[in-house]
């Protein structure tokens, strides 16, 4: 593995190894850190712009506004020492030097999406590097490509590149809000994934920032360390700072449509026949099905309703035609269709209605709305008509859940299961998530809730993949084995990274001990060296 410095970088390392003398391990000093960063030379903005401890007013504002889980929003969760919101590498270069010298763990923050909080929480003394103002967006339409900034949203990633052109997208999630720099290392599906798999299969080249300060794009971190972060989460490697997208053509025109149907309607039948026509379906068909409980009357019976949500490149007439033929049973007409241009239908996904201008990509959040719990499946074999009936009496009694299931085929089954971390490829019908949310405070709610999800879970462990249970590391569970933020426990590690990694794994380690033998790049779920 080849180090390339810049001569700016060099000159930084040799002030800090003359200026700041190493602490012992296991103590903390946040005032020494804090004193450290001030340290650096910072050529594009001075670096106490870029710091709030608990003392500056908008301290609480700034932590909570990339929170999504209220879960980890409550009095109990731990709080940062210190909010380091870089906005320049420089910052995010003695942030990690300052933090390592002075024994602090550093939480690396981009859209703050993670399922269970790691990217601002931890049971040790830490400060959250956060990336929200590092997120510029360049667009080059005759290049096919975009440099991205993990700080960008992919709202703000598809507004960019919707603004500039309508016949290329990209492949990414569905979700607006979600950061760049949590997204893109896990993997990112979404609804173009069986034309052109996921995100990581589009992105051609990062740069990120090492334990020792370096900066690195592909060609300096060697092709072992570019595999890694594209599915391996990049918090076990680095700070990435930036991404290369590679562009994908897309019809000036798509279709979008979203027929619901209920226990009542024969939505049993549907889905049992969707489960094995919807990966083999062209790959220009995305068809996803969500279930979810509805009330049927006032007096509190419920139902369950799937939608089948569908995206397809090309017009309303070939989709229609073309389910007709394969899946007459759905019923589409050309009526529920609507046919918009590619960005467009990442508002549609977005579930804002038709004819919502695109601005809509870019609204932020300031604080986390519902507390929640998600867990992931992966279904290889048909599952058997009488289990959704007992999928659906489960969630009547939950209530508060959904479920998304995305097929798989298409492109998912062409790209190898080594070609990325992410292993989960040819032979998955689809995948399951599970998600439940609920307004409720207090840890009653957060227990009733978080075990009625199990139940569910555990309901379905017949008839999903086994030895690994297959789990999708983007939708971060700690369930299936969880560090603690002071001690990598290898074994522990081994649970977890095979359900997310299957043989991968072993290779994720390999780089690890690589580029990060020390292990400060670390969390409950990180990747472990050897
Ligand atoms: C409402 C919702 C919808 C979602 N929809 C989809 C979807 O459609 N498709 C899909 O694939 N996933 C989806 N996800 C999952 C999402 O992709 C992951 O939660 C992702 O990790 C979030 O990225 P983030 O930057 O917002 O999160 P963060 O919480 O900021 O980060 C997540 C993880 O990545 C690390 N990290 C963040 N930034 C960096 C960086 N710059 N360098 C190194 N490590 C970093 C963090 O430390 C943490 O471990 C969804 C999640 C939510 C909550
Ligand atoms: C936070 O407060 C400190 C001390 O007053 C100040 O130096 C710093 O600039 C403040 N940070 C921000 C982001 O305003
Ligand atoms: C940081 O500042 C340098 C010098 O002005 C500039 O070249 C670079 O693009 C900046 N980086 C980021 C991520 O803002
Ligand atoms: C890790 O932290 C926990 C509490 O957060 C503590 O009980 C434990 O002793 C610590 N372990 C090590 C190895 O420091
Ligand atoms: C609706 O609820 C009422 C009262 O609990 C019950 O008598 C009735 O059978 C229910 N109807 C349906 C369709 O389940
Ligand atoms: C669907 O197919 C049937 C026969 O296969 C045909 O009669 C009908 O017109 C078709 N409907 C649409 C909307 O294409
Ligand atoms: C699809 O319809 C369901 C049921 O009305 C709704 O809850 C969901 O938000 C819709 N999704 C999209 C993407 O429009």
């Amino acid at each position: 593995m080849k180090f390339r410095n810049p001569p700016v970088l060099l000159f930084i390392l040799s002030v800090l190894s003359l200026s700041i003398p190493w602490t012992t391990a296991g103590t903390v000093s946040i005032d020494g850190f804090l004193q450290c960063l001030t340290k650096y030379p910072h050529p594009a903005h001075t670096i106490q712009e870029s710091i709030y401890t608990p003392q500056n007013s908008s301290f609480q504002s700034v932590l909570v506004a990339h929170i999504n889980n209220r879960r980890y929003s409550t009095a109990a969760t731990p709080k940062p020492l210190a909010i380091i919101a870089a906005k320049n590498e420089s910052h995010v270069q003695a942030t990690v030097l300052c933090a390592k010298h002075h024994g602090l763990q550093i939480k690396i923050r981009s859209g703050g999406h993670d399922f269970e909080g790691l990217s601002y929480t931890s049971d040790v003394p830490f400060v959250i590097l956060d990336m929200f103002n590092i997120n510029s967006i360049d667009v080059n339409v005759a290049d096919k490509s975009a440099w991205v900034h993990s700080g960008a949203t992919l709202g703000e990633v598809y507004y960019a590149i919707g603004t500039k052109t309508n016949v290329y997208g990209f492949p990414a999630g569905i979700c607006p809000t979600v950061g760049a720099g949590g997204h893109f290392s896990g993997g990112g599906y979404g609804f173009l994934m069986r034309k052109y798999g996921l995100s990581v299969d589009n992105i051609v080249d990062a740069r990120l920032v090492t334990a020792n300060g370096r900066i690195l794009d592909r060609k300096s971190m060697g092709e072992d360390l570019f595999w890694a972060i594209r599915g391996g989460g990049g918090a076990s490697f680095g700070v990435i700072l930036s991404w290369k997208l590679k562009l994908v053509p897309v019809p000036a025109k798509v279709t979008v449509f979203n027929l619901t149907k209920t226990i009542e309607e024969g939505v049993t039948d549907l889905v049992y026949k969707w489960q094995t026509l919807a990966p083999q379906l062209p790959k220009e068909v995305f068809l996803r099905a969500q279930p979810q409980v509805k009330n049927i009357d006032t007096k509190g019976n419920k139902t369950v309703a799937v939608s089948f949500i569908g995206h397809f490149l090309g017009t309303s007439d070939k989709v229609v035609a073309l389910l007709n033929e394969s899946f007459p049973e759905l019923g589409l007409q050309r009526k529920d269709c609507y046919e918009v241009s590619w960005v467009e239908s990442t508002v549609f996904w977005a579930e804002s209605p038709i004819g919502t201008p695109i601005e809509i990509l870019l609204s932020k959040p300031t604080e986390p709305e519902t507390f929640y719990k998600g867990k992931s499946d992966y279904v290889k074999q048909p599952i058997p008509k009488h289990v959704f009936d007992s999928i659906w009496k489960k969630m009547i009694e939950i209530e508060h859940i959904w479920m998304d299931w995305n097929p798989h085929g298409g492109r998912m089954s062409e790209i190898s299961e080594s070609a990325t971390p992410y292993p989960h490829r040819a032979g998955n019908l689809f995948f399951a998530l599970y998600y439940s949310s609920w307004y409720d405070e207090g840890i009653e709610a957060t227990n009733k809730y978080v075990s009625f999800t199990r139940e569910l879970y555990d309901m379905m462990t017949p008839y999903v993949s086994k030895s690994p249970r297959e789990a999708f590391q983007n939708y971060r569970d700690l369930d299936i084995g969880a560090n603690q933020d002071n001690k990598t426990n290898f074994e522990t590690a081994t649970l977890y990274g095979r359900n997310y990694f299957k043989g991968n794994f072993d290779r994720l380690v390999r780089v690890k001990t690589m580029v990060d033998p020390l292990n400060f790049f670390k969390h409950k779920q990180s990747i472990p060296p050897l």
